[in-house]
């Protein structure tokens, strides 16, 4: 009696198990309609498949389009990038729809800095300048770093949640544009959440992490993380 209902769980938990690794490894839901156009205000809302959609009968091409994406944008700032990110946010027909994008412009020497896309896959595809570009795996698979001096028209693909970066190492201007199979793929920057996170994480947490003296974990603390998206 005791063997089969212990067989039972079992089955129940790999069953579970089985179900919580499909979701986890899709990506945004399927839309169960044409488009599901997000709107803020839910008086003029129908349906519910992650954000209110507006009202198909109100829905207009000005939903479905974003322009401007031609201009260099100011890189004028500590990082010398600035990522100008067009998703679910200021697009809202994206909503549902799973990618997203983004122009991305640096400086000379400009850095996009380490970090990392919870919820999508990131293509990016260089129009202009020559940029150092790299992911590095998870712990099981040894934290190897993969990287590629890309050329105008080079593509390099960074896989969902792992750490990235690219770094401008031409002498002019460059610029790349991306992908995201997400219409909200977050951005979390490694320095900015490790040593600028609100409030800040116990200083003697960080000290015995990086294995280095506490004075310079304090230090980092202090800084500015200044963010370029
Ligand atoms: C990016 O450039 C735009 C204008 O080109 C500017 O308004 C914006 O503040 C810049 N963003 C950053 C993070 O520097
Ligand atoms: C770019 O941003 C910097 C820093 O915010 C500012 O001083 C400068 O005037 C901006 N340049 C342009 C062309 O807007």
């Amino acid at each position: 009696m005791q063997i089969i209902m212990k067989a039972k769980y079992l089955i129940v938990t790999v069953a579970l198990l089985a179900l919580a690794c499909s979701l986890a490894s899709a990506g945004d839901p399927s839309p169960l309609q044409d488009f599901c156009v997000a709107v803020k205000d839910p008086a003029s809302a129908l349906f519910v498949n992650g954000k209110f959609c507006k009202d198909p009968k109100l829905v207009s091409a000005n939903d479905f389009f974003f322009s401007g994406l031609n201009v260099p944008r100011n890189t004028s700032n500590p990082l010398g990038s600035n990522i100008t990110i067009v998703n679910v946010d200021n697009l809202a027909g994206l909503n549902t729809l799973g990618i997203s994008l983004a122009r991305l412009d640096f400086a000379p020497y400009g850095l996009n800095p380490p970090h990392t896309h919870p919820r999508g896959t990131e293509f990016l595809i260089v129009l202009q300048g020559t940029l150092y570009a790299g992911f590095v795996t998870s712990n099981g698979d040894g934290n190897r770093l993969f990287t590629k001096i890309l050329y105008p028209g080079d593509v390099i693909i960074f896989p969902i949640g792992l750490i990235h970066f690219q770094w401008n190492v031409g002498k002019t201007n460059a610029i790349a544009f991306a992908g995201f199979n997400s219409q909200n793929e977050g951005r979390i920057d490694i320095a900015n959440a490790v040593f600028g996170s609100d409030p800040k994480i116990n200083p003697d947490v960080l000290t015995k992490a990086f294995q280095v003296d506490k004075k310079l974990v304090e230090y980092l603390q202090k800084q500015l993380w200044f963010t370029n998206s």
